[in-house]
């Protein structure tokens, strides 16, 4: 079947991300060709994976999919770009774009570190950050853009605790996510993402990324010298084969961490807000058994789904639910299709913070299952957990937005009304 072209337009249109129309596209590839080919103008040809059993089938083989050398979309002059700058290398290599073995090594070293029994260490600086996010909301006179002044700061601050940065860096580190992750939303005055240039006209600011190299190796330096117990520490003393990390492995290291962990989560958390605001009838339900907080954050990551994809390409012919695949097909992984999929959900497009069973896949799935899920999950749950009893009433007041992204996208703009004690 011939995808049509309203709905491979849709697929690779920013746009379609902030108005919600990209969900139509998703249901109609789900229902009718659920590994459709897209052959959009400036792009290599690649196939949308949208159903929930496909992108877990293809996630769970990293040895048949691989995620190197371009983990996420890009048009064929960004590749061109990309890599002519750094001789056919991914510009900065992070975990996202390793294979197995390396990928396996480098995870290695710091998934310990992620678990839920070392991050139980954090929870009460995390909470002391959660309280002052809660204490400027109740301070702002029962009105705010949730997103702008609570849910893009909050998880910067905690990314900054566990790497160990000072807070006065942040503005320094608001402006590493956004440059080297950020959406490609012009109303955010972000450029396209330095790791994915997009076109011509975008052009890699060398000297924001030399800037962040010599704030890096000051940091690895600072931490071989006096190491902590920070991730920063574990990253720096690494060693792969017996040999420390260079540079460039280093900075990759402390980048993926920064930039994965920032936009996601703020977005899950203004999403989860914006939900709840619009469903007055879960809200109620949530402040009267707040038990239920874990709960509605797994279904608040379901609803928004911040990583809209991730591509993998695969190493040789196979066949997924039923479709061949040839060598080398590049594939784009539908987190936010898969998570509506009417197959693995009930009443998918409904926001229910009791959902039960909830096997979304907002964090992937195999070998790149994110690293920072516990975390991510842990400081919203704290942040709601100071939250919730003192908001007595919340509501939308003016319209939210979407970004434009097709990468990581989420609320941009939350104007609300509330109570709070
Ligand atoms: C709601 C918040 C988050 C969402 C939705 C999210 C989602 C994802 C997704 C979809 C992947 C790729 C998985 C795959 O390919 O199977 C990923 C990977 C990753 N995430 Fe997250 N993430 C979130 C928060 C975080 C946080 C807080 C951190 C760390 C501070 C983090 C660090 C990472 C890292 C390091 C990887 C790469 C793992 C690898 O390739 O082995 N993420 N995340």
């Amino acid at each position: 079947m011939t995808v049509p072209t309203e709905i491979i337009e849709k697929v690779v249109d920013p746009r379609a991300y902030a108005d919600g129309s990209i969900y139509d596209a998703y249901r109609w590839l789900r229902a009718n060709d659920p590994m459709g080919l897209v052959e959009a103008p400036g792009y290599d040809p690649f196939r949308v994976v949208t159903r929930h059993a496909d992108v877990m089938e293809i996630s769970r083989q990293n040895d048949l999919f691989h995620n190197g050398p371009q983990a996420v979309l890009n048009t064929q002059v960004g590749i061109r770009k990309s890599l002519e700058l750094t001789g056919g290398k991914p510009l900065v290599n992070s975990l996202v774009q390793m294979d197995p073995p390396e990928h396996g090594k480098y995870r290695g070293l710091t998934s310990a570190w992620f678990q839920p029994g070392n991050l139980k260490r954090l929870e009460g600086r995390i909470r002391e950050l959660a309280r002052r996010s809660v204490d400027r909301m109740a301070q702002s006179g029962g009105r705010c853009d949730f997103v702008n002044e609570i849910a893009l700061h909050y998880p910067l601050l905690v990314i900054m605790e566990i790497l160990g940065l000072p807070e006065e860096d942040e503005p320094l580190m608001l402006k590493l996510t956004q440059e080297m992750f950020g959406a490609t939303d012009p109303e955010l005055n972000q450029r396209s993402s330095s790791l994915n240039i997009k076109d011509e006209t975008q052009q890699l600011d060398m000297t924001s990324l030399w800037t962040m190299m010599a704030y890096f190796n000051k940091l690895t330096e600072e931490r071989r010298a006096n190491p902590t117990d920070d991730l920063a520490s574990v990253i720096a003393n690494a060693e792969i084969d017996g040999e420390p990390l260079d540079a460039m492995a280093t900075m990759g290291y402390y980048v993926i961490t920064a930039t994965a962990g920032h936009d996601t989560t703020s977005s899950s958390t203004g999403g989860a807000l914006w939900a709840l605001a619009e469903n007055p009838e879960e809200f109620r339900k949530l402040r009267a058994d707040v038990s239920l907080i874990p709960s509605m954050i797994d279904e608040a990551i379901r609803w928004t789904t911040p990583v809209k994809h991730f591509m993998r390409r695969a190493t040789r012919d196979t066949e997924v639910g039923g479709h061949a695949i040839a060598e080398d097909e590049w594939l784009m992984l539908c987190y936010a299709s898969a998570n509506r999929d009417e197959a693995a959900f009930d009443e998918p497009d409904s926001f229910r913070i009791d959902r039960k069973p909830n096997r979304h896949i907002a964090f992937g799935y195999g070998g790149h299952l994110c690293l920072g899920q516990y975390l991510a999950k842990i400081e919203m749950r704290i942040l709601f957990e100071e939250l919730l009893p003192r908001l007595e009433s919340v509501e939308l007041d003016g319209e939210p937005a979407m970004s434009q992204a097709l990468f990581v996208n989420g609320p941009k703009r939350l104007p609300i009304r509330f109570t709070m004690t």
